[in-house]
């Protein structure tokens, strides 16, 4: 692993990891590819440890000429592929771009690599890896008594991004099969953490609460997520990188699952602990149950005993120090925070789903 190319890398889990990478391999170089949609940011990517050892594009993963030009010219032998259309909600309202990055996006990105490793002298013989990063509801939904997914469960994507995801995976699988092409695949539980885009529940209740607007809980609140911190995320993909199986697929989970509405009710509790004088104290009075997402899935939950198995891997964090960590980084960062807040684009979501 010495020249990473890094799709999505200004998005909330590709900037954690390249933060991650930068400081855990002195000597690595990342092009970070991202096309900077509404979810990515170079704010993002402030103050990076070693940033010379850093180079971003801004661009499509759609574009097969500049994703040859940038394979070629920076000589890649490894690719973590996160770029994609990520949120449940905008699948709902719009489906379309999700199957233009997540399918088209990401078979353009395998046959380009597939052909500079096949094609160019040299590379047949390197180490090389695709690694594709990859989710929880692509195999659908489950009871609250059902045993976790495992590596071996069947695929049942429910909503158009879980279905769009679960095409990219048959995709990357196809191509291993086929073509011989290295990869790994991890399927990982819902991420929270610094720099996550306030569309997702998490960063939403925070910044809803902080200016006294309702907390949206979407039908009974009862469905249930595993919450997993992103730098757990973070530490997990190296270690597939580091000493997985090419070949092979990884769960990832955070060993924390919780309902919606309780963990909304944590993050109140946290806030109000924080900020004793908030004249919107108790924040829990702002919950407001809203009407519910169609087709929402009721529960996810990953058996990562496989990982933990193989490569010693196992998450750190605690949800309940995750989420105190996750909203003093949010109240310490209101600069971020506000430069979201005054874009058009998030105040337009904001009306558009809110009202729906
Ligand atoms: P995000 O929406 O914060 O970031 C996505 C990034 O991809 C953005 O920077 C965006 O600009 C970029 N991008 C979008 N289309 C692109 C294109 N055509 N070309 C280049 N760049 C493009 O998403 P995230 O939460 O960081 O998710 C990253 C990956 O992890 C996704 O593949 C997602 O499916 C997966 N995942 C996310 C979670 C989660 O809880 N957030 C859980 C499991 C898996
Ligand atoms: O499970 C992994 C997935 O987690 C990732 O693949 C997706 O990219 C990521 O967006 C996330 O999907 P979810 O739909 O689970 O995350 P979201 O934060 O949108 O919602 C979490 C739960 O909270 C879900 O049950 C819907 C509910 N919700 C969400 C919002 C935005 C509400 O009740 N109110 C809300 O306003």
């Amino acid at each position: 692993m010495q020249n990473v190319l890094v799709t999505g890398g200004a998005g909330f889990i590709g900037s954690n990891f390249v933060r991650y990478l930068l400081g855990v391999e002195p000597d690595i170089r990342i092009i970070n590819l991202d096309a900077l949609t509404y979810s990515g940011s170079l704010e993002n990517l402030k103050e990076l440890p070693r940033s010379d050892r850093h180079i971003f594009v801004k661009g499509d993963i759609c574009d097969p000429g500049l994703v040859a030009k940038l394979l070629q010219e920076y000589e890649i032998d490894t690719v973590v592929h996160f770029a994609a259309e990520t949120h449940v909600d905008r699948s709902i309202l719009d489906p379309g771009q999700f199957i233009q990055t997540n399918i088209v996006g990401t078979t353009t990105l395998l046959e380009t690599v597939r052909r500079y490793w096949m094609n160019e002298p040299g590379m047949e013989n390197a180490i090389k890896r695709f690694h594709h990063i990859s989710t929880d509801e692509v195999f659908g939904s489950l009871a609250p008594d059902e045993p976790a997914w495992t590596e071996e469960s069947p695929y049942d994507p429910h909503s158009p991004y879980a279905a769009s995801k679960a095409a990219s995976d048959h995709l990357v699988r196809a191509y291993g099969h086929t073509y011989g092409l290295p990869y790994t695949l991890t399927n990982c539980t819902n991420n929270y953490g610094p720099y996550q885009y306030p569309e997702k529940l998490i960063p939403l209740v925070i910044l809803n609460a902080l200016e006294g607007k309702p907390l949206p809980v979407y039908g009974d609140g009862r469905q249930i997520r595993d919450w997993l911190h992103v730098e757990d995320h973070c530490e997990a993909i190296y270690l597939v990188l580091k000493h997985g199986l090419a070949g092979g697929s990884y769960h990832i989970g955070g060993a924390n699952q919780l309902t919606n509405i309780e963990i909304i009710e944590a993050i109140c509790e946290i806030l109000d602990e924080r900020l004793p004088s908030s004249p919107h104290k108790p924040h829990r009075q702002l919950i407001q149950f809203v009407t519910d997402r169609p087709g929402h899935d009721r529960r996810y939950a990953l058996d990562f005993h496989k990982i933990e198995r193989d490569l010693d891997w196992k998450p750190r964090h605690t949800i309940r120090n995750g989420l105190r960590d996750t909203v003093d980084w949010y109240l310490a960062h209101p600069d971020w925070v506000a430069g979201i807040l005054k874009k058009k684009e998030y105040q337009e979501w904001l009306g558009k789903n809110y009202t729906r």
